[in-house]
């Protein structure tokens, strides 16, 4: 059976006050558009165009050049937006699967029940509606079936009789049509109504009036949600976000405050691990077994591994070995790998750099462009000067060098294996394995100087103790 997909989203989204069209942003890291173009292809429909207007680059943009386009120039009507795809579907047989583009909710379960729904009617059959039953359904077409249940006709709300208005089930503007019938229903409908649009929803009371039948299949309404303006972007984002957390507390995944959290759809947790409260976990993050992440933690493309903390700090596009201490406070830049048994804590941040295991910069650490070995002791200050105005170099670091606090390493020394670096040393040049390297001037002591100082002014010196009992 040919299936074909006609996907809407030529709507100029006037109510989410943007600049962007509502079908890029983004929901738990997916943008909605890419959502529905997913569940399509899940449920086996490769072949999709998408009606698009004013921001068919954006759209472009998302969802590649593997699907096809038609431009809807002027706005009038989802009918009129489903016909600009007539010469893709004219003189095709099969199902055409309509949705709206908005509807980040949508999954393949849903369009394959309706496809279901389709082997199982009658011959007759013209369509399949996946309706809902709205708490609410201000602002929606309303089903509307007669005495023998069967549906009747699609009212949108703005033509809705007072007895209409009452009715729960509505229109979530998904559709399964027989492509032949969409195409010459789509022929007939006019723009005779309170929005003077021409109406899709007109092609169910035209197919009927021509003696088909058209089934539905009511689905949980949240499934059916769509996104109009920034508020229910934030509901369905947050009821995404939901699900995305119930999955992997199902997993064995520790959530604490599920209200406080958010994980994109991507991210893989393993078991026993506690995610604290303020934690987000973003991109492909990858984390894993008997993990504390957070509180207020954000963790973005990168993969964690098993037995780390991470505690309030901020890791992009990098990796963590196991059982690392991470935080509080620490600034993990794109680029880092490292290694098992890492200690790094209050403001230490690292970029772009190879961290070897078991090496600590317990605090106020910056290492940047730079390959670190084992067992590395960074005293509190270090700092690797890795930029010379022009070029971002690194150091290189070898295995069990001790760095005392508050040193410089000017980039692109290479420290030698086991050498030590005195405290408050600035290196400029390499130092030999197994040595001491000291880069700062000879301490020199000058005595009595500051009773000598005062003796000058002519004054005697008092103690400082001394001069306190006065006051
Ligand atoms: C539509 C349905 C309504 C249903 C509701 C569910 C119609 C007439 N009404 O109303 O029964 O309950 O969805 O959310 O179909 N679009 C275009 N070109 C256009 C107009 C719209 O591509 O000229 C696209 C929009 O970008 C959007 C989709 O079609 O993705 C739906 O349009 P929208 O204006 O949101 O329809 P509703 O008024 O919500
Ligand atoms: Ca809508």
């Amino acid at each position: 059976m040919e299936i074909s997909a006609v996907v809407m989203a030529a709507g100029k989204s006037t109510r989410m006050k943007s600049k962007h069209s509502k079908v890029v942003f983004q929901v738990s890291g997916k943008p909605i558009i890419q959502w529905v173009a997913d569940a399509l292809q899940e449920a086996g429909c490769q072949d999709q165009v998408y009606i698009v207007g004013e921001a068919q680059a954006e759209i472009r943009g998302v969802l590649g050049e593997n699907v096809a386009y038609v431009l809807q120039e002027e706005q009038r009507g989802t009918g009129h937006a489903v016909m600009q795809a007539a010469p893709f579907l004219e003189g095709r047989d099969g199902l055409t699967i309509v949705l709206p583009g908005d509807c980040p909710m949508v999954s393949a379960d849903t369009i394959k029940k309706a496809l279901d729904a389709f082997e199982n009617a009658t011959s007759n059959c013209a369509a399949i509606l996946i309706t809902a039953e709205a708490d609410d359904p201000t602002g929606y077409g309303r089903i509307i079936r007669g005495d023998d249940g069967n549906v009747t006709k699609i009212v949108e709300h703005k033509d809705c009789t007072p007895e209409e208005l009452k009715v729960k089930e509505i229109n979530s503007s998904m559709y399964v049509f027989k492509t032949p019938l969409l195409l010459s229903a789509l022929g007939r409908i006019g723009a005779n109504n309170a929005q003077k649009e021409y109406y899709l929803t007109d092609t169910i009371g035209i197919l009927i009036g021509d003696g088909y039948t058209v089934g539905a299949v009511v689905c949980d309404f949240d499934d059916t949600r769509g996104v109009n303006d920034r508020i229910q972007l934030a509901q369905v984002r947050d009821i995404m976000n939901h699900r995305i957390l119930n999955y992997h507390m199902k997993n064995g995944v520790e959530i604490v405050d599920p209200n406080a959290t958010w994980i994109h759809y991507a991210v893989e947790i393993g078991q026993d691990t506690v995610i604290l409260p303020g934690t987000t976990l973003l991109g492909n993050t990858n984390i894993g077994e008997d993990c504390i992440i957070g509180e207020n933690t954000r963790i973005d493309c990168s993969d964690i591994g098993d037995g780390t903390v991470v505690d309030n700090s901020i890791v992009t596009n990098s990796s963590i070995g196991k059982n690392c201490r991470i935080g509080p406070y620490t600034h993990i830049r794109p680029e880092c790998r490292i290694e098992d048994k890492v200690t790094l804590g209050a403001y230490v941040e690292v970029k772009a750099s190879t961290v070897g295991e078991n090496t600590r910069a317990r605090h106020l650490t910056y290492i940047g462009d730079s390959k670190v070995g084992r067992n590395v002791n960074f005293g509190c200050g270090t700092v690797t000067c890795n930029f010379d105005g022009q070029d971002k170099i690194g150091c290189t670091i070898e295995d069990n060098v001790f760095i005392g606090g508050n040193s410089n390493i000017v980039s692109s020394v290479v420290l030698g294996k086991d050498c030590y670096i005195a405290a408050g040393s600035t290196i400029t040049s390499d130092v030999p394995a197994l040595s001491l390297g000291i880069g700062r001037s000879k301490q020199l002591n000058k005595e009595n100087w500051v009773a000598n100082k005062s003796r000058m002014r002519g004054e005697n010196y008092i103690r400082l103790d001394d001069r306190r009992s006065e006051f």
